[in-house]
């Protein structure tokens, strides 16, 4: 598997690729690979001819008090997990190479980014959009796939691709979890043993949530409520936010109404770590309201 380090490298092979006919897919990934992100390979090696996976750590994404300098690093792991999953080449510029002295550019995505991780984490989001603007320009994909794990991100990236018309038709694959639930992510390896044992909290109150929609909960605080009380049995959670919205735009009614399709999100920090996830669910059609 190949590796390319420049931007410049990568325009030449990617105009040479699509020349040929040769469809490109991208998955760009901050390393530190698990299997949420080899399945986004794989996802992109069944609908593309050729994978890059993207692989830069984003300083633009990091707030001050972030883990930018502590984010799990190492190539060597990466590179043998990508090329087990199929992917054809790896684009790893350098921090030099994606930001040179004088870069003067920002990207600003409204709206999307006003509530929930945007809120939280001020500029995150346009970091993510300028790092994935400049990343698509450089390997020029066809398709790129991103995982729901990061449900809002994917939403801003949506909205970075319309806005700006890029030409990449982007995927989003489902998360992939540990046996018991707790999504897989680069930051779960900051948990202790006694916080890792607790962690799949979160997938359990996404579950009542989803249990409660189900069961014909439409009001918007009693299914919050929800999450919070499972969320609120482990003492050491500390709750950022659990709360339904719109999938489609993130709103907040008071009451959701019949095919809705609804996105449950939960940030917390479980000691120092911050942790997300989320899931989706459709109003039923057939259910009286019922608390
Ligand atoms: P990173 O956290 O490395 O995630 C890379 C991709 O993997 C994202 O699309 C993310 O949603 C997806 N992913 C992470 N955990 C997952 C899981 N458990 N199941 C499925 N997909 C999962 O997200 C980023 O990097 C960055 O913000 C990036 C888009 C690369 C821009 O810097």
């Amino acid at each position: 598997m190949e590796i390319i380090r420049t931007i410049k490298e990568m325009q030449n092979l990617s105009k040479k690729l699509s020349s040929k006919g040769v469809v490109i897919g991208c998955v760009p990934t901050m390393g530190y690979l698990h299997e949420g992100h080899l399945n986004l390979i794989r996802k992109a090696k069944e609908i593309s001819d050729f994978v890059v996976m993207t692989l830069f750590v984003n300083p633009k994404q990091f707030g001050p008090n972030e883990d930018f300098e502590r984010y799990p690093r190492d190539f060597d792991r990466d590179y043998k997990l990508a090329e087990n999953a199929g992917c054809d080449l790896i684009f790893a510029p350098d921090i030099i190479e994606m930001y040179p002295i004088g870069f003067s550019t920002s990207v600003e995505i409204q709206n999307i980014t006003s509530k929930f991780e945007g809120e939280r984490r001020p500029g995150h989001f346009d970091g993510v959009a300028l790092v994935v603007a400049k990343l698509f320009n450089a390997v020029k994909p066809d398709i790129a796939v991103f995982g729901q794990k990061d449900y809002q991100q994917t939403q801003v990236i949506k909205q970075l691709v319309r806005d700006l018309n890029f030409d990449v038709k982007i995927v989003v694959a489902p998360t992939v979890r540990e046996a018991d639930g707790l999504a897989m992510s680069s930051r779960n390896t900051y948990l202790t043993p006694e916080l890792r044992e607790k962690a799949n909290v979160l997938f359990n109150a996404l579950e009542d949530g989803i249990k409660a929609i189900e069961g014909g909960c439409r009001e918007r605080k009693v299914i919050n409520a929800i999450m919070h009380k499972r969320l609120r049995t482990v003492p050491e959670i500390k709750i950022d936010y659990a709360c339904a919205a719109l999938a489609e735009n993130l709103d907040e009614p008071d009451v959701f109404l019949a095919g809705d399709h609804v996105v449950l999100l939960i940030a917390c920090y479980l000691g120092t770590t911050r942790l997300i996830d989320n899931a989706l669910v459709t109003i039923p059609k057939t259910n009286v309201s019922k608390k």
